[in-house]
């Protein structure tokens, strides 16, 4: 069911529900209020006849007689006298003969007087019956009983609940009306949002959602907008790297392929022939070592990380085992600064990054440099790696380009022939992994230095 049809019937829903409490608490409100006045009303006319019948009854039984008819005309009720004993003395309707016993259940209640009554009876419809005491005719006593049709003021209760019925119904119609309209108004945004995102296609990669808001919906839209922004850019991003790496590999294939071409007119010249050989092997091992960066690059993207703690003499230990006798070979120094912490990382991707670095450092500088490795706590659970050297260094226009796959700079390929450029391009993606960033400073002639910066903190 749609949002707008959801939000609908909720809202009406709420509405019925309150509307029906509403009805109810206000009607019996209203009906406590009517009968409690009319109580009030009855019990204070009964008051007045009771103190009408002092010193009359028993004593005077015509003027007792004549008061109650009277009484009984002008309020239009129907009044007893009754005994203690249940037997009535006088009744205005002259219905009931003197010594009649009546039974109803207001005499028999044991509430104090004076008590009121209202019942619902077969032949009358709504019947009040209000029972006051009268003790100033003590030592004979007795009741007054007032007997009075109270059908009108059960009207007036009806009318009243059918005015509420009509208003609340009213009500209701209105609410499910207006309702249907805020339920449209709120779902508005997300039917044009859907509409909008079925639009966007491989030829048209753009969210443009206008609005005027500054609610969940703007963050959605926003967030739809960066989603889509992300979707195009690394779209791009892997087109180029696809294009550069084809192109990448066909320049190696290039080479092999005019090499082959020439070498049966330098069969004979063996010294010919063994350079081009050379250099046909040259273009293997280039080939090689770009498709397996490659490789690597792809099986970094699907692994997941399995993070282990690692302690910082175990970096310099694994750098000393793999390094030092190319180090020794370049006479290049290996300093390290190392801080006692323990990292949290995925061993072999982590190596994978520091091998490269490494490498870089080692390959872009000259003799008699140093390559200082050091590891720090940094601030909020943060552990900071920084590899630098005394090479080649970048130019600050280059080194914007470095961690961009097959990016090298004419520095570097002066310098050195080795090298596709991909290294720094996959020690990128292994940090981005692991939720940390890197970044390089770089004085051109004077040395480089990459800034590793990890989040150390042990997700449980
Ligand atoms: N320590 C460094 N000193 C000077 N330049 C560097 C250094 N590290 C990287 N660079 C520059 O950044 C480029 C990209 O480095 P990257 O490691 O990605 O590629 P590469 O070393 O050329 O080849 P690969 O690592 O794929 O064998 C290098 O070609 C070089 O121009
Ligand atoms: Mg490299």
């Amino acid at each position: 069911m749609k949002l707008k049809y959801q939000m609908w019937l909720l809202f009406s829903l709420l509405f019925v529900v309150m509307g029906v409490a509403l009805y109810y608490f206000i009607v019996a409100a209203y009906e406590e209020r009517v009968i409690e006045g009319h109580e009030n009303i009855t019990i204070s006319q009964g008051a007045s006849i009771v103190e009408r019948l002092q010193g009359v009854y028993p004593k005077f039984p015509e003027r007792t007689a004549g008061y109650l008819s009277t009484y009984s005309n002008r309020l239009d009720v129907r009044l007893l006298l009754i005994d203690v004993q249940g037997q009535v003395r006088y009744d205005s309707y002259e219905q009931l003969a003197a010594g009649t016993i009546i039974d109803i259940p207001i005499l028999r209640a044991e509430n104090p007087l004076p008590r009121t009554t209202f019942k619902e009876t077969s032949n009358y419809g709504y019947v009040q019956h209000t029972l006051l005491y009268l003790e100033e005719n003590q030592p004979v006593g007795g009741y007054l009983l007032m007997i009075e049709d109270v059908n009108i003021l059960y009207e007036d209760i009806r009318s009243f609940q059918s005015w509420m019925i009509f208003v609340i119904g009213t009500a209701i119609i209105i609410f499910f009306i207006l309702s249907f309209g805020i339920a449209s108004l709120f779902s508005r945004p997300i039917s044009k949002m859907i509409t909008e995102m079925n639009k966007i296609s491989r030829h048209n990669r753009s969210f443009k959602f206008r609005h005027h808001r500054k609610d969940e919906i703007k963050d959605l839209s926003v967030a739809i907008e960066g989603m889509v922004q992300q979707l195009n850019q690394y779209e791009q991003r892997q087109r180029q790297f696809l294009s550069a790496s084809s192109h990448e590999l066909k320049t190696p294939l290039a080479t092999m392929q005019l090499i082959s071409e020439n070498l049966a007119s330098v069969r004979e010249s063996p010294e010919d022939h063994e350079e081009f050989v050379a250099d046909l092997m040259l273009q293997i091992d280039k080939m090689k070592q770009m498709v397996n960066q490659l490789l690597d690059m792809n099986r970094a993207w699907d692994r997941s990380l399995r993070k282990e703690p690692l302690e910082a003499s175990e970096i310099k230990k694994h750098i000393h085992k793999h390094f030092q006798h190319v180090c020794e070979s370049k006479k290049i120094k290996l300093d390290f600064i190392l801080e006692d912490v323990l990292i949290h990382v995925d061993l072999a991707s982590f190596f994978q990054v520091v091998d490269n670095i490494i490498s870089n450092a080692i390959r872009y500088s000259p003799s008699n440099t140093t390559i200082t490795v050091t590891l720090t706590k940094a601030e909020k659970d943060k552990v900071e790696l920084f590899i630098c050297d005394e090479g080649i260094g970048i130019s600050k226009e280059d080194l914007i380009y470095v961690f961009e796959p097959f990016y090298r700079t004419m520095d570097a390929s002066e310098w050195s022939q080795e090298g596709s450029g991909l290294g720094l391009a996959l020690v990128k993606q292994i940090i981005e992994q692991h939720g940390g960033t890197i970044t390089a400073q770089s004085t051109k002639g004077k040395g480089t230095c990459f800034q590793i910066t990890l989040c150390n903190k042990i997700v449980t």
